[in-house]
């Protein structure tokens, strides 16, 4: 699939997403902001849909979008109304889930230290499935579909020991990874469960990793999947499902992730022959490409041996750059002009806030405009107060108008909360 955003391009030598000139945006919200296309959310999850009903009926599959990626609720419930369900990773994400209107039978929980709190609400909503963890989880949720009187249908998350090969700190299907049952002592689970009351043990689910740019690691761990479905029914097991995990790489640089259509068949061919339904849960190429952080220059500093771009955002706003040595472009506002080689840096009090090393970008001066691009997934989401920075706002836009989908924070909302004690006083 080609990821490259369509919707954020320049225009008449600005940059604009769909219609809007993103300047516009800064001036009406301020900066940093961070700022989504509604139709390049559109054509991502579309572009999904038809790759898979290109291979099977759309009743066989659920396209649940990994909430973790942009739970903004705009984001959600655009997806909602594209026919999305969810997966959610914590109580909290239930509640935005719901807050959007999708219906708790679209509803997948992931997660590997859910609470009984947690799971209670998940449970007392009667979500589509549970991707259940370990064997402590598995008698927490009987325990409470019991003390509810509800049945429950969980899928087993196994770890099938392979290499996603991403970064190290996005992968989760090797055996020393924290995530999922190994896949070689799963069968004793789902008889453990077939023990347990108002539980059954309907599916597998498995989830190697995030930024995937090839089919061969997602193949592996599926055929590995397909082998424990068949032996679990030998087993005398009813199932009926299978959770795919999370979707596709998307290119921030010249990564080259498979085509979606390769994909869907690749699916046709390891999975569709076990009948059963598929559940996929993507989040980074659904949201990556339809949003930028839109940021102001600070100012420009001349050091002894670069010059730094110093913008107003910082590794609290989108923390890709620092925590996995991520690389997302920065687009002048401006296209055309004399070159210049900057270091791109954000304003907080370490080395690592640098977006980008020696980068050659349009002459910037203070007060213009960039747009830090591919940051619609894990952007926001994974933002902090640090250096009592508050949130940035977040904007969403369609053809030519756009809307603030959430208020920054105020300074004043980050402080209020603190309390001196008596005795300091
Ligand atoms: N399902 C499960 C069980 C997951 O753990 C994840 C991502 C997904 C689905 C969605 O995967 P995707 O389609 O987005 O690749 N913060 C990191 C990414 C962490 C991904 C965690 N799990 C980053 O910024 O690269």
């Amino acid at each position: 699939m080609n990821t490259k955003s369509n919707t954020t391009q320049y225009k008449n030598g600005r940059l604009f997403m769909e219609n809007v000139d993103l300047a516009a945006v800064a001036e009406k919200v301020g900066t940093p902001a961070y700022v989504y296309s509604a139709g390049q959310l559109e054509a991502n999850f579309n572009a999904y849909r038809h790759a898979l009903s290109s291979v099977m009926s759309e009743k066989d599959f659920t396209l649940c979008y990994a909430c973790k990626a942009n739970s903004n609720l705009a984001v959600l419930s655009l997806l909602k109304n594209l026919g999305a369900g969810a997966d959610i990773v914590s109580g909290g994400e239930l509640a935005r889930a719901i807050a959007a209107g999708v219906k708790p039978g679209k509803i997948v929980y992931s997660g590997v230290g859910k609470s009984e709190e947690e799971l209670t609400e998940a449970i007392r909503r009667n979500i589509f499935q549970i991707n259940v963890e370990s064997e402590p989880e598995l008698e927490l949720i009987s325990k409470i579909a019991v003390k509810l009187k509800k049945q429950v249908t969980v899928s087993i998350r196994v770890n099938p020991n392979v290499d996603a090969k991403t970064h190290a700190k996005i992968t989760t299907g090797k055996k020393e990874n924290k995530f999922g049952i190994d896949i070689k002592k799963a069968p004793a689970l789902y008889a453990r469960a077939k023990k347990l009351k108002n539980i059954h043990a309907a599916g597998v689910a498995v989830h190697i990793g995030s930024q995937l740019t090839s089919l061969a690691p997602f193949r592996r761990a599926y055929v590995r999947v397909a082998e424990l479905v068949k032996t679990l029914r030998r087993q005398g097991h009813d199932i009926s499902r299978v959770d795919l995990g999370g979707g596709l790489g998307i290119t921030y640089k010249d990564e080259t992730p498979p085509d979606l259509y390769l994909y869907a068949l690749m699916i046709r061919d390891v999975i569709t022959p076990l009948g059963v339904h598929i559940v996929l849960e993507p989040g980074r190429s659904i949201v990556g490409d339809a949003g930028v952080l839109l940021s102001r220059v600070v100012n420009i500093k001349h050091g002894d041996a670069k010059k730094f771009l110093i913008l107003d955002a910082a590794m609290n706003d989108l923390m890709r750059p620092s925590l996995y040595d991520a690389y997302h472009a920065v687009l002048p506002h401006r296209e055309k002009g004399k070159k210049a080689v900057y270091d791109v840096v954000g304003p907080v009090c370490e080395t690592g806030d640098t977006f980008l090393t020696n980068e050659t970008l349009t002459e910037l001066k203070a007060g213009d405009l960039v747009a830090i691009m591919t940051a619609g997934a894990y952007g926001a989401v994974m933002s902090s107060n640090y250096n009592t920075r508050p949130l940035a706002a977040e904007v969403m836009v369609k053809g030519k108008s756009f809307e603030l989908v959430r208020k920054p924070q105020t300074v004043q909302d980050l402080v209020k909360n603190d309390r001196i004690p008596a005795w300091l006083k």
